[in-house]
């Protein structure tokens, strides 16, 4: 075992962990970042169609719009707080992206381009608005080439392909991880003064995902199984348009740029269900509008997908008909859209300029997660009590500013600006702070475990209950729910946990990049995140944004305008017990921009 010693870890290498490990060290700082990847290959690359702020570069905009369009695609269930500081901040940020070097499109006057996106509306939802900052369909990708060259300018260490496997608590706080260097098998000790995890979500709990392999929430298992509770864990979004069959993401961009939803009879069917936005309302609402379709039987030949549209000539008509006097033509989209065109040839050989693109909904972000406060401090209560040197930043985190839906753009927006706020609060706690103590045998539990993991020789295969705890989320807890089948599903994963822990079979007995081993683990996080997401999800009892419920189909603010948190003890949770789970509903949502403007109190939601 190695140790190692840093005013602060960052725990994960996208967008978030990026921005907190820059501003940490800018404010002078010790700073590693521990990754399971290498940096570039963190999901951040696949939000791709824009980071929304407020520029107005095209169409008047004001943060306080966003701010409202924020608030009403979370369903009221957003923090208004965090959704106030997200869109004030989202115009400094993207700017301090620019001159970092991000290479954004840009305006024939030579301004950051924009384009539109789900959701979001000028003047309080009057009609929609260019407000996402895009370099081609490929901006997470550009955020984290940008801010990983401003890493290394900044000296900041990298440990790559480490993964980070526990979290040492000691004195009540946190004061170091451990980590499985892959190449080697050697578990690394990390002593540090603070520790920001930022390691993104849990796509990989359902079936079809947009998410990559690596998405398996560690982050939040690993702190979750050390006992800080996880927060709003029934809302998981669902992209409307995967790639059928896969679940690849589309970019929400193509409709941005004048794309359409067809079904089966080629008709615009989002005129029904958003007459005003139609195609461009929030996530949610049009997820559950192309299940609707595929339900009544107008998916494409009867099958479970419907079209995405991008073809110049059939955008051309509807913006003519909608009497816009923009066109747009081939060389157009091939510029724009050019990772859309390149994916849909390569994954189902379909050339979106010829046809168009079959689609359904994919599980892509999870709006719950670790609960933290503005500064990216992880709370633990619903007083927001504080752990002292404990942070988290991105899609782990849950600020909350997505509420029960997040607005497509803001993903990009949350871990530039938290990540941001994270670097500098742990700037700050590192100069007055002192290091506290590792506890006795810090990698003993862990090692145990993984020794229990490696020498498991029961009859089922990791591949096999992953496959199995995917088909029964996507069942049980996907877009549509209800009582009885997400009992159902808690009973079957609790069974799968208890295979987990006594029938599993792991072949590779080796240490050099051990992947059997490693997924293995991985799969116990993913099984914990599943049933945190069942036991929250039953809890809710209304519908809300992401949760939909279809024995209670009404939101219910009288009732349910709280958080949930629930959480489970460190005996109870690590490594093999029962996982017994407490909900605290406790925790009210804040409202301080509708105690100023009653325009941010909740109504219905028309789009
Ligand atoms: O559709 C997209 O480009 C995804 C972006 C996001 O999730 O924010």
């Amino acid at each position: 075992m190695q140790t190692h010693q840093f005013d602060a870890i960052i725990v994960g290498a996208g967008g978030a962990g990026l921005m907190a490990a820059l501003y940490a060290s800018q404010g002078g700082a010790n700073v590693a970042v521990v990754s399971k990847l290498y940096p570039t290959r963190s999901h951040t690359g696949a939000a791709l169609g824009g980071i929304g702020a407020a520029l107005g570069n095209l169409d008047e905009d004001k943060p306080l719009w966003h701010a409202y369009d924020t608030v009403k695609g979370g369903d009221y269930l957003a923090d208004q707080d965090a959704v106030k500081v997200l869109s004030e901040e989202a115009i400094d940020a993207v700017i301090e992206l620019e001159h970092m070097g991000l290479p954004f499109d840009r305006t024939p006057d030579g301004r950051i381009s924009q384009r539109r996106f789900g959701g979001h509306t000028s003047n309080f939802g009057e009609k929609a608005v260019r407000r996402a900052c895009n370099a081609a369909d490929r901006t997470g990708h550009m955020i984290l080439q940008t801010l990983y060259q401003q890493c290394i300018k900044n000296n900041v260490r990298f440990f790559d392909e480490y993964h980070v496997v526990d979290l040492l608590m000691n004195q009540g706080r946190a004061v170091g991880i451990v980590a499985i260097q892959l190449g080697t098998g050697e578990f690394h000790v990390f002593q540090a003064k603070a520790m920001l995890f930022a390691t993104g979500g849990w796509g990989r709990v359902w079936q079809i995902t947009s998410n990559a392999h690596s998405l398996t929430g560690d982050g939040t298992a690993i702190l979750f199984r050390r006992g800080v509770p996880l927060q709003d864990m029934e809302f998981f979004q669902f992209h409307p348009t995967g790639l059928y069959g896969l679940g690849v993401l589309l970019t929400e961009g193509i409709r941005g740029e004048g794309g359409v939803l067809l079904n089966r009879n080629g008709e615009r069917f989002m005129e029904r269900y958003a007459p005003s936005i139609k195609d461009l309302a929030s996530r949610d609402v049009v997820s559950r509008a192309i299940y609707m379709e595929i339900r009544e039987g107008r998916g494409i030949q009867g099958k479970n997908y419907v079209h995405l549209d991008i073809r110049p000539e059939t955008v051309n008509r509807y913006l003519a008909e909608a009497g816009e006097s923009r066109r747009i033509d081939d060389a157009y989209v091939a510029k724009n859209l050019a990772e859309t065109l390149d994916v849909c040839r390569t994954y189902v050989g379909v050339d979106p300029l010829k046809d168009p693109m079959p689609v359904h909904p994919t599980a892509h972000y999870a709006m719950g997660g670790i609960p933290t406060n503005v500064d990216a401090e992880v709370v633990i209560d619903e007083n927001q009590t504080v752990l002292p040197g404990l942070y988290a930043a991105g899609e782990c985190a849950c600020v909350s500013c997505h509420g029960a839906n997040r607005l497509g753009t803001n993903s990009l927006v949350d871990l530039v600006v938290f990540g941001r706020r994270g670097g500098k609060a742990i700037a700050e706690f590192v100069k007055h702070a002192d290091f506290t103590p590792l506890p006795d045998n810090p990698t003993g539990e862990i090692e145990a475990e993984f020794e229990r993991l490696r020498s498991s020789k029961g009859k089922t295969r990791p591949g096999e209950l992953r496959h199995m705890m995917q088909q029964t989320m996507m069942d049980d807890v996907g877009v549509f729910r209800i009582e009885e089948g997400m009992e159902q599903g808690i009973e079957k994963v609790r069974d799968m946990r208890e295979r987990y822990q006594n029938d599993l079979h792991i072949d590779d007995q080796g240490h050099t990049f051990n992947t059997d081993l490693m997924e293995a683990w991985e799969l116990g996080c993913l099984l914990d995140l599943a049933q945190v997401t069942a036991k929250s999800a039953l809890q809710r009892k209304e519908s809300r944004g992401a949760h939909s419920r279809e024995d209670y189909k009404k939101r219910d603010d009288e009732n349910w305008m709280v958080h949930t948190l629930v959480s489970t003890t460190h005996e109870e949770a690590y490594p093999k017990g029962t996982l017994d789970l407490n909900v605290n509903l406790n925790k009210k949502v804040n409202t301080s921009l509708a105690d100023e403007d009653p325009r941010f109190l909740p109504k219905e939601r028309v789009y």
